[in-house]
């Protein structure tokens, strides 16, 4: 099942084509990290003061945040990988559905707008209303903060109770250690009165990262990073600078790519604990990975099948899983990848599989026995993290690949194709004259079964 509103947009006019049997070498500067800049540009709509966020990546993502953020009214100066946020004359607490679609990093608005002007109407977020990916946890937590919240044709209309329009701070158990329920009520809980507790809480470092710059505003967040978060509410919080951390899932796949292609590469910026999930799983497959200060070496050796399970942080990252799946591909022996936080984020294997991998896939887990090679053909991404792994899997191959779908990729990935330019490999975006459309392209993308899930 497609959704109707992606079929439309579904093969864009662009591909990039892939030599395969590539080689990587060399450094490659790793950018800041999308699900981090996303949650911070909603967090900017805490203050009246001015924000000044650092090392934010050029991504489509980060975009259409920018442009939900423009149409409340907020004044954003984006220049160089720099944003400066100015909230103060927020006059809309609404966000309209165009700007939303797509977009679920959106949703986690709803705690800013509604903590600081006591309501906000978000829509639901996401293309597919498909239940994979719910916001109760959002919800609950916010109706135990204070507020009324109503969903009424597709829109979450919330509201504080009470005259003195203020949320009040309680205890909340998460009942999954949800990312973007985690960072929603923390900030919901930032400008209620009184402590609020958040128990099981994610400890993404992309949460610590928010806690980080709330606190610089004025916040009292104490123990992000742990599964009980505690926030002690403040009557105003203030401007700040801060830099976006850098990007674990855009290092994690370069390392990944590297490893896939017996190559050795450097990758910096990056905080190595956050990768430290993945760095092991490379180890245990063959690779030797030295970490020195902020970078870290991987020197891609014969690959070992090994097996990973997905996990909340600080376990294998369910971002990583498609990546590291293409890896599998082309181990020696066997391995299983079990997706345990997502159901359907299997889109690529059937187009692993095409290309010659031998993959048994079993609801959520991938059996796969590894081969000597795969073969290059063109594929549609249909998910941004799938989309990596085909790239990566085109870069494996025998022969020439083209990917389509690129608008999930540049969704996420920063410069990706010119990076794995710099590293070597030979890559082009090409434009088509005029758009495909889905009959006109013979591209078996997706059997029947897969939903299409927008993820990350
Ligand atoms: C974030 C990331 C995404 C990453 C994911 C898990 C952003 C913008 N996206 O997504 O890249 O893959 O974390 O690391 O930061 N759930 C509920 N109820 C809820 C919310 C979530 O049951 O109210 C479930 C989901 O169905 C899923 C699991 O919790 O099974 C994890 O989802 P969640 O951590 O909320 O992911 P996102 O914040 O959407």
């Amino acid at each position: 099942m497609i959704c109707v509103s992606k079929k439309k947009s579904y093969l864009k006019s662009q591909n990039l084509k892939i030599f395969g049997q590539g080689k990587l070498n060399g450094r490659v500067k790793i950018s800041g990290a999308k699900n981090s800049a996303l949650v911070l540009l909603a967090a900017s709509l805490l203050t009246n003061e001015r924000i000044i966020l650092e090392n934010v990546p050029r991504l489509t993502d980060i975009e259409k945040m920018g442009n939900i953020l423009k149409n409340l009214g907020v004044n954003l100066v984006d220049k160089n990988n720099k944003i400066e946020i100015d909230s103060k004359n927020i006059s809309v607490k609404e966000l309209p559905y165009e700007l939303v679609n797509g977009l679920r990093a959106s949703f986690f608005c709803i705690g800013a707008l509604l903590s600081k002007f006591g309501e906000a109407k978000v829509p639901l977020p996401g293309g597919c209303n498909i239940g994979s990916r719910p916001i109760d946890e959002h919800i609950n937590g916010l109706k135990a903060l204070g507020a009324e919240i109503l969903i009424e044709e597709e829109i979450v209309k919330a509201k504080i109770k009470g005259k003195k329009n203020k949320l009040y701070g309680t205890d909340i158990k998460l009942k999954c250690p949800s990312v973007g329920a985690t960072e929603t009520l923390i900030m919901a809980a930032s400008l209620a009165e009184g402590r609020t507790t958040i128990e099981n809480a994610a400890r993404e470092p992309e949460i610590q990262d928010l806690c980080q710059m709330l606190n610089k505003m004025g916040a009292k967040i104490y123990d992000a990073g742990k599964e009980k978060i505690i926030i002690d509410g403040v009557n105003k919080l203030g401007g700040c600078t801060h830099k976006v951390i850098p990007d674990r899932i855009e290092a994690g796949t370069f390392l990944i790519a590297a490893a896939a292609t017996s190559s050795s590469i450097t990758i910096s910026p990056v905080i190595p604990i956050h990768l430290e999930a993945v760095t092991n799983k490379l180890q245990e497959s063959g690779s030797k990975i030295t970490i020195k200060g902020n970078s870290i070496k991987i020197k891609g050796k014969e690959i070992k099948g090994v097996d990973i399970d997905t996990a909340p942080y600080p376990g294998f990252p369910t971002d990583l899983q498609a990546p590291f799946t293409a890896l599998m591909t082309i181990a020696n022996g066997e391995s299983r990848i079990t997706e345990t936080i997502f159901e359907n984020r299997m889109n690529h294997i059937h187009l692993l599989k095409k290309m010659g991998a031998s993959i048994k896939l079993n609801k959520n887990v991938a059996y796969i026995k590894g081969v000597k090679t795969i073969k290059g053909m063109d594929l549609v991404g249909s998910d941004l993290r799938s989309s990596a792994a085909l790239i990566i899997a085109g870069i494996i191959a025998k022969g020439i690949s083209k990917v389509y779908g690129l608008e999930h990729l540049d969704r996420g990935y920063e410069n990706f194709e010119s990076k794995l330019k710099m590293l070597g490999i030979k890559i082009a975006r090409e434009f088509n004259k005029r758009t495909l459309t889905r009959s006109e392209c013979k591209i078996d993308s997706e059997p029947k079964e897969i939903i299409d899930l927008r993820v990350a």
